[in-house]
């Protein structure tokens, strides 16, 4: 992979990358068809990184389906697909992780230590493996876009990184390959999630600023919704992710609730449009 990307560049291509760890779904088609209109060749990676999961979080579980990948990603002519074995991205004497320090450590850096050292780790491996000149991310994992946002600037890496908007089932559901755990009785429930960033944005546009109202009543909402179970609900600044008291800057409202055994996350940025 190295050694076909410093070919394309040499030959002046423009490389277009979105990491994935596969099981795709319209979310990922959508950063592939964004990535085809920006770069002359688009890579994609599938790898189901063993980094970035706790010891008692679904990596054996995690749904992977290569062969209907492939297919899905040929429906939508990318160019290479980049799928790499265990032991040449952790050989067995690896031992080095890099680590974001602030933006990581609220929502999800919380109830998932080491998870965001994991991710960005295994994105600058990518990164340094397929040299692209721009890497695509999905805002659903909003905490996941500013890390590697924070670390492309940190370490002064040269690409630009692109964020792009949550893709959504038709009723409003953000895509996530989890999606698959939900039992069918769990789906409506899991709907609360969208509904409840609804509800946020609509106190938002009636002048709603003090964050902890709008976090109490969306939390009641999702109490409200059979076999949920929220791990957080805050309102952060969308840069620094710390939590506000007062809505003044730049704002996102994050959630995690798990359903039934299933741990969904979905956000929205205030005053941007909520579409499905
Ligand atoms: O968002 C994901 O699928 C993963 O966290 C990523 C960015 C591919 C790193 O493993």
């Amino acid at each position: 992979m190295q050694s076909y990307s410093k070919s394309l560049r040499l030959q002046g291509k423009r490389i277009a990358f979105v990491p994935t760890m596969g099981y795709f779904h319209e979310g990922h088609l959508s950063l592939m068809k964004e990535a085809k209109k920006m770069a002359g060749c688009v890579v994609v990676s599938i790898y189901v990184n063993p980094a970035q999961f706790g010891p008692k979080e679904d990596f054996s579980k995690y749904p992977r389906d290569l062969e209907r990948d492939l297919k899905m990603a040929e429906s939508v002519k990318v160019d290479v697909i980049f799928y790499p074995p265990d032991d040449e991205i952790y050989p067995a004497d690896y031992q080095t992780y890099v680590d974001v320090e602030k933006v990581t450590q609220n929502l999800c850096g919380i109830s998932r230590p080491g998870h965001f050292c994991g991710v960005t780790t295994i994105c600058l491996k990518l990164f340094n493996i397929v040299k692209p000149h721009i890497a695509i991310f999905g805002k659903k994992d909003f905490q996941q876009y500013i890390s590697i946002k924070r670390m492309v600037d940190d370490l002064n890496l040269d690409l630009q990184i692109i964020g792009l908007t949550t893709v959504r089932e038709p009723d409003g559901l953000a895509m996530s390959s989890r999606n698959k755990y939900l039992k069918e009785n769990e789906r409506s429930s899991a709907l609360t999630l969208f509904v409840s960033l609804k509800l946020a944005q609509k106190l938002y546009s009636g002048g709603e600023r003090k964050a902890s109202t709008i976090i109490n009543e969306v939390k009641k909402l999702i109490k409200k919704a059979d076999y949920t179970d929220i791990d957080y609900v805050k309102i952060c600044e969308t840069n620094t992710l710390n939590d506000v008291n007062e809505i003044k800057s730049q704002s996102v409202i994050a959630l995690a609730v798990k359903v039934g055994k299933t741990r969904l996350i979905d956000n929205h940025v205030f005053g941007e449009k909520l579409k499905v």
